[in-house]
């Protein structure tokens, strides 16, 4: 019997049997999934341990003497653990967990920025990001008085970093910028973003949301202040996700949501905190989730990562030259330094006609704005077609995708 645990050696054969729904059909024909950036398949692993879970351990965490619940406990924070072992943070106190990429994003947004901002003052993001890694800050900014300005990118979907100097200002209060775009899989070069922006003492957010599934992602080598990413795209369920936070930084934030866990006293006078990382995690969490994503982790650190991402990138090389030859597709976003996404336009057929007819030869892709509307903006275009790939992903099937797609020039070209 598949016990879901990763091989030691690199097998891409070997990692399939591990994710259960990878040899399932769609539509009478056998899935490829290649929509990857939106959420990553579940081993069976993370599956069963989230199903024992329920079984046989479900109680509160953090509450209760009796032995169920110290045992829930256990099992959520030896995720909080593993976390800081898989991004090489300091301390578990720097990991607060959340419910996603999204809500870590919003809680900085709600508490650090609406603390520090003042009339006038700005954040500083790239024109690649999601719509997360804009609103939030767009919210506090309108809020306190202050704008938001933009690293631009080139036609290639790189940044463009010599003006980086001037917008880096005397009111630049947060650079938040993403690790690679879910849309333009370009791989942004943060170290150097944080190195320019602590020159003149200003933090740095990374949403890794899209990078900590194929890179490795160490925060101190980084030297980022605040760190966000999801479980789901790293083979974990939905329903957590992970903010990193430097410890004194987190140490000056107030309270985010008040309740249960984050308090140490509560009169109808006045209410202590708790210290981190609960002061920043009210209320009965995602125990269940969390334990899954512990799971996951531990799936990770069983894979040969280096040659798991070897093989992503000979995926998205394979992909890339094929696409290229096909007649009227033109591929968005095509920087020198790209992880495994390929986001394309053809001229024979709109985005969604693109998913429709892949969806009935059973491929899986993404398509619409990809919660990146100023990148369509930019491109001059509406929407795209988005696969994106992982490290249990084929050649054949990149040879599936690409006929399915010359059989759409077929059809309507
Ligand atoms: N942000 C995720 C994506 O790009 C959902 O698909």
């Amino acid at each position: 019997m598949n016990t879901g645990l990763a091989p030691a050696v690199f097998s891409v054969d070997q990692i399939r049997k591990d994710f259960p729904l990878l040899a399932g059909e769609i539509n009478g024909k056998p899935l490829v999934y290649l929509d990857n950036a939106a959420t990553a398949q579940k081993p069976e692993s993370v599956i069963r341990r989230m199903d024992r879970y329920y079984r046989q351990e479900n109680a509160n965490v953090h509450r209760g003497i009796h032995t169920l619940s110290q045992n829930a406990t256990t099992a959520y924070e030896s995720t909080r653990s593993q976390v800081r072992e898989f991004l090489n943070a300091r301390e578990e106190e720097e990991l607060i967990f959340t419910s996603g990429t999204t809500e870590g994003i919003n809680l900085v947004a709600a508490t650090f920025a609406r603390q520090m901002l003042k009339p006038g003052d700005e954040i500083l993001i790239s024109a690649m990001e999601h719509h997360s890694n804009i609103v939030p800050w767009q919210m506090a900014l309108e809020e306190k008085g202050g704008r938001l300005r933009v690293i631009p990118m080139n036609d290639r979907g790189e940044l463009i970093l010599e003006g980086l100097d001037q917008l880096l200002t005397g009111k630049t209060r947060l650079v938040a910028v993403s690790h690679m775009s879910n849309t333009l899989g370009t791989i942004n070069p943060v170290k150097e973003i944080i190195r320019q922006a602590h020159d003149r003492g200003i933090p740095v957010l990374v949403d890794a949301a899209q990078s900590v599934p194929h890179l490795p992602v160490d925060v101190q080598e980084l030297d980022c202040d605040f760190l966000v990413f999801s479980g789901h795209k790293v083979f974990g369920p939905t329903g957590i996700g992970i903010l990193y936070g430097k410890k004194e930084l987190l140490d000056s934030l107030p309270p985010y949501h008040g309740g249960g866990d984050m308090i140490k006293t509560v009169t109808f006078e006045k209410t202590t905190y708790n210290d981190l990382p609960f002061r920043l995690e009210a209320g009965t969490p995602n125990i269940a989730a969390g334990i899954g994503l512990g799971e996951a982790i531990a799936y990770l650190n069983r894979l040969d990562r280096a040659a798991a991402l070897k093989h992503e990138q000979e995926l998205l090389a394979e992909a890339t030259e094929k696409m290229t030859e096909i007649p009227g597709l033109r591929l968005i976003g095509t920087a020198a330094h790209k992880g495994s996404v390929i986001s394309f336009v053809m001229a024979s057929a709109h985005p969604a006609d693109i998913g429709m007819i892949l969806d009935q030869e059973g491929i899986a892709v993404r398509t619409g704005h990809h919660c990146t509307q100023p990148v369509m903006k930019q491109f001059n275009i509406p929407a795209t077609a988005r696969a994106s790939f992982a490290f249990y992903n084929t050649t054949e099937e990149v040879d599936r995708l690409v006929r399915a797609l010359r059989k759409i020039n077929d059809l309507f070209g």
